[in-house]
């Protein structure tokens, strides 16, 4: 049995790792692998605990006994170590991978299983991994809930005895859970032990936080298993998505900001590229657009210093209302006579870049497409297809639908100068029936995400240097799977102020700013001032979705000033390190910072919203800084050390739905005295 040793702080030599556990104990009715963390378990003989593997040979057996055979390692561009298994009898061969992020203190794992025999063998689970926390209780377990316009809830929860499951079964991770958890013992944001990690993943997942009654306790992860089979073929190989873990002594800050610097380094494909601050359409025109209306917006939001100008939904075939067009990416001849050329030159003219707005996983009935190939949908043939947004979904396990969405985009984007495509994804499933299946219908689940890979892969190839935003209505499609194709995540289609705080404050848990569009918008207008509405989209990717037209001239230079505060501070906050400094999901008075990696320039962000006076103002603590440094605030009088302001920390006086941002500068080196 391959047994699981240690998972903490590092250690300087491999004779200081603990030694596996003796299960001498174990009785009969819980064997040792009650007693010992086995590092992938297939279920099998008096296996009651949560299995990572679950399989049914050809015969019938459904029971997977793994003997280690041998490892192989190799060396770049990371070290991997794999980890080769057979099973005793059936010619199965599971292989463990573990890739080291040594820069990050990150490790990667995923398995592959092969078929060396000529009959199919069925696999009815196969996580990435099962991460074994060190022995003993009092853990807690964090993870994301939440809903369509309130994504990201943080959720704290004691672990206690039995099995805790965090899930998705919509095809997209969904808003209702994320594929990340974190396991702590009292840590708080700033300080303690907690162990971390996601799923590279973009469909069903499933995490399992089990606690056996020995008090040992282990978090599986990977695809779900619910509704999942997949029939290995003689001589297949199936890979599972990665899962990637790590641990840190300070708090759920430190996890943050290791993730953060992972995804914007190793995951998104350009990493290094400040994001511009887009004009999204949506909130302004919806369904309406055409040249006119699009150039008047782009007129203003020029003037304003906007960079990119994105035409969201409503630019194509018969596409009115969300009840037709879906499918046929040409554009509306009614709205766009000349095509879209016109309006992309004239948002040229005017110095900005043009993106545009697509849904290619999905068809309306009402569509060219779907009536050319109505057999192109998910559905059971003896069922209706149920409709959610008067859509379908395409299967996009099908190489013909797969090759269909290739052309058409890359049709798209190689006739017009189009520099970003939000790609939106705005139903869950349902019928996920697959008729003609090559294997096992169930598959899907994994076939699709796959489908998506590969399309999204292919038209980044053809067009590198196209900017991808992923959105599924808002944040329902946030993970480290899509986020190696889209650079961006469209967060919620909250784009309330105060709302947008504590949605933040969530997505920041696993996520870093520069992926996280945030639009200034409408959205209570008349209560969030409009200075408020921009300091919390610069917390992320800055953008505008409000109707510009109906802005009145202050507002609009308001908004110039805002832009132009985010050109001279995007760097610190798309690629600093950012600290959670007062929780807005626990407090109606919060406070994030971002400081630059070399420690000389950051940037504090306070809000307060809704709470009335009397209110004391919080001490707020700075935090990442030089405690040697001299450091100047702006707005504030006198400079102090960076000790000075993270121990003593500032007050920021604001009143209710004030909102303030301050630049911070290192002006000299000062040796601490006392
Ligand atoms: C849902 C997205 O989240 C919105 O931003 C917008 O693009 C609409 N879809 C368009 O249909």
């Amino acid at each position: 049995m391959l047994a699981h040793r240690y998972w903490g702080a590092r250690l300087p030599y491999i004779s200081d790792y603990p030694a596996p556990f003796d299960p001498i104990k174990w009785s009969s009715p819980d064997g040792p692998h009650h007693f010992v963390p086995e590092e992938y378990p297939g279920y099998a003989n008096t296996k009651y605990i949560d299995p990572c593997l679950k399989v049914t040979f050809a015969d019938g057996t459904r029971d997977v006994i793994l003997t280690y055979e041998d490892f192989s390692v190799t060396a770049s561009p990371q070290p991997v170590l794999a980890l080769h298994f057979k099973d005793s009898y059936y010619p199965l061969q599971l292989t463990l991978h573990y890739r080291i992020h040594e820069e990050y203190d990150l490790i990667e794992r995923w398995v592959t299983l092969e078929n060396l025999g000529d009959d199919p063998i069925l696999v009815e689970r196969a996580f990435s991994a099962k991460w074994t926390l060190p022995p003993g209780d009092n853990y807690s377990l964090t993870h994301l809930y939440g809903r369509h316009i309130d994504e990201f809830h943080i959720q704290r929860e004691p672990l206690t005895p039995g099995l805790k499951v965090i899930e998705s079964r919509r095809i997209i991770p969904s808003h209702r859970a994320s594929p990340w958890f974190t396991v702590d013992r009292n840590a708080s944001e700033e300080q303690g032990e907690v162990w971390f990690g996601t799923l590279a993943w973009s469909g069903n997942f499933k995490i399992t936080a089990e606690v056996t009654e020995f008090a040992s306790t282990r978090i599986s992860i990977g695809v779900n298993d619910w509704d999942f089979a997949w029939k290995l073929m003689p001589h297949q190989i199936l890979a599972t998505p990665a899962s990637i873990s790590g641990y840190t002594k300070d708090g759920f800050g430190a996890a943050s900001r290791i993730f953060h610097d992972y995804v914007r380094d190793e995951v998104i494909p350009h990493g290094k590229t400040p994001h511009k601050i887009l004009y999204n359409s949506w909130e302004a025109t919806l369904f309406d657009v055409d040249e006119t209306s699009q150039s008047k917006l782009a007129v203003i939001a020029a003037q304003m210093g906007v960079e990119l100008f994105v035409m969201d939904d409503g630019w194509f075939h018969n596409r009115n209302l969300d009840n037709a067009g879906l499918g046929d990416w040409f554009p509306d001849r009614v709205k766009f006579p000349n095509g879209l050329g016109g309006l992309i030159r004239s948002v040229n003219e005017l110095g900005m870049d043009f993106g545009l707005w697509v849904e290619p996983e999905m068809v309306n009935p009402d569509s060219d497409l779907y009536r050319a190939h109505p057999d192109w949908v998910l559905h059971f043939p003896t069922r209706a297809r149920t409709e959610s947004r008067n859509q379908l979904i395409l299967n996009m396990a099908r190489m013909d639908v797969q090759n269909h969405i290739i052309e058409s985009l890359d049709k798209l984007l190689s006739e017009n100068n189009i520099t970003f495509i939000k790609w939106d994804m705005n139903r869950g499933v349902s019928e996920p029936g697959w008729a003609d299946a090559p294997a096992d219908q169930r598959e899907i689940w994994v076939r699709y995400v796959q489908g998506v890979y590969h399309v999204w892969g292919r038209l980044r190839q053809r067009h590198p240097n196209v900017i991808w935003q992923s959105c599924a209505s808002g944040g329902g499609r946030a993970d480290f799977g899509i986020l190696e194709f889209a650079d961006q995540i469209w967060t919620s289609d909250n784009t309330e102020a105060t709302a947008r705080l504590n949605i933040q404050e969530g997505y920041s848990q696993f996520l870093p700013a520069n992926t996280m569009e945030a639009w200034v918008t409408d959205w209570d207008k008349d209560i969030v001032p409009l200075e408020f509405r921009f300091h919390v989209s610069m917390c992320g990717s800055l953008g505008v979705g409000g109707n510009l037209l109906e802005w009145g001239q202050s507002d609009r230079e308001s908004a110039a000033k805002c832009i132009s505060l985010y050109k001279e501070i995007r760097h610190i906050i798309q690629f600093g390190d950012q600290f959670r400094l007062i929780s807005s999901q626990k407090n109606a008075y919060s406070a994030v910072q971002y400081v630059s990696k070399d420690k000389r320039e950051g940037v504090l962000f306070a809000f307060r919203t809704h709470i009335p006076e009397p209110f004391n103002i919080p001490m707020v603590h700075l935090r990442g800084l030089d405690p040697e440094g001299m450091y100047s605030i702006e707005g504030v009088e006198q400079p102090r050390s960076g000790m000075a302001w993270m121990e003593a920390g500032l007050k920021v006086e604001l009143k209710i739905y004030k909102a303030q941002c301050c630049k911070l500068r290192k002006f000299r080196n000062v040796p601490l005295r006392y």
